[in-house]
């Protein structure tokens, strides 16, 4: 794919939303930092006097010196606090003003972390909240959402919004990496194209997978959206289940997914007035145009040995010898057609592909 820096930060923070009082939050108290090398050799002091906060930005400057966040605002404003997985990705891939110095901060932590947990095990008193550390039951809490391709877990039908509105919330955080419309922005994923899925001339380029000619399930879409995206902050507060919901609408319009079909068999699109929650979600999830091409694969696991030279007839083609007959040999003892053995005898066009990514 391409090469991203990023860094994970679990930070398992519990002050409020960055940018609101988290921001003004003071040291609890102000342990003089003794400096006398790259970082501060009280910084175990510091951080208990902290409350084990060690990725607070202002407990990281009083360890790693003033200029520890690059003469910015400060990391605080820069992460998602409540997150427990906040990202950084490198400017150079998405444009934004916010990367490297972030990777950096956390770098140097790492050499700190080391002792830092350390120190946890050994004081039972202290809790360090940062790397390394046993994860709050809260921040997994956050994570277990899972919704299933039969749509269990999914949220309230009473959370949702229009699919306009979710086109806004969906420009707002999506675009700018996967186009307006999902045509795919910088490089990154279209979310919706026109294509087949078969390529007609096996020397075209692999058609594009994206979610209308590829995805299964509209129910795994919204949670894979949910638990991975915007990229730097998924799960996002900011946006929530009703916005997630009204951006997965968005995109199931922006891939034509019928909402159901009326009584001439005339499909029936969303409208953008549509009230995008679960239960419209679920009424699309049998539409998915590809679903019918995910399918359980029931033959037997089966461990025969190889032989490529005197073999024995039993063990050529269909079994008598002849080694052009393996037309029968296709089919399981059960006569379940084997899988894609159409496309490799060249009898069909050529299957799904994918470009490059
Ligand atoms: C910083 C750029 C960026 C932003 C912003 C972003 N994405 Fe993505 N998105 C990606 C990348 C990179 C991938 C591929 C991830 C992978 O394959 O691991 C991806 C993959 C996806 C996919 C899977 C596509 C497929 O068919 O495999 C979907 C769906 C998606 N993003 C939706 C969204 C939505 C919805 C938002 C807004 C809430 C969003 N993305 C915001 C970069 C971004």
């Amino acid at each position: 794919m391409f090469n991203t820096k990023k860094i994970i930060l679990v930070a398992g923070i519990t002050a409020v939303f960055a940018g609101l009082s988290a921001c003004n939050e003071k040291l609890t108290s102000n342990v003089t930092p003794i400096m006398d090398g790259e970082y501060a050799s009280n910084y175990v002091e510091i951080i208990k006097a902290n409350d084990g906060k060690y990725l607070d930005s202002k407990v990281i400057e009083a360890i790693l010196g003033k200029g520890a966040t690059h003469g910015r605002d400060g990391l605080q404003g820069k992460l998602d606090p409540k997150n427990p997985y906040s990202f950084e990705v490198d400017d150079s891939i998405d444009g934004g003003n916010h990367g490297n110095s972030q990777c950096k901060v956390p770098m140097a932590f790492t050499r700190v972390q080391d002792s830092a947990a350390k120190n946890y095990k050994n004081d039972a008193t202290f809790v360090a909240k940062g790397f390394g550390t046993p994860i709050a039951e809260a921040a997994l809490e956050k994570w277990n959402i899972t919704v299933d391709g039969d749509g269990k877990g999914l949220p309230d039908s009473s959370v949702g919004m229009t699919v306009e509105e979710g086109g806004a919330v969906y420009v707002q955080f999506c675009a700018m990496c996967h186009g307006e419309f999902g045509e795919g922005a910088k490089g990154y994923l279209a979310l919706a194209v026109d294509e087949d899925l078969i390529a007609s001339d096996p020397k075209d380029p692999a058609p594009m997978k994206s979610v209308g000619n590829y995805w299964p399930y509209s129910a795994t879409l919204f949670d894979y959206i949910r638990r991975t995206m915007p990229f730097w902050t998924p799960n996002a507060d900011y946006i929530g289940d009703k916005g997630y919901l009204g951006i997965t609408g968005y995109i199931m319009q922006a891939n034509y997914i019928p909402i159901g079909f009326d009584e001439d068999g005339e499909s029936m699109e969303l409208e953008d007035d549509t009230f995008y929650n679960a239960e419209v979600l679920m009424k699309q999830n049998k539409f998915m145009k590809n679903q019918g091409n995910f399918f359980c694969d029931h033959r037997p696991i089966i461990h025969n040995e190889r032989c490529m030279k005197d073999c024995p007839d039993t063990m050529v083609g269909d079994g008598s010898g002849d080694i052009h007959n393996f037309v029968e040999a296709r089919k399981l003892p059960d006569g379940t057609p084997q899988y894609n053995v159409p496309q490799r005898l060249n009898e069909a066009p050529p299957g799904v592909g994918h470009t490059g990514m």
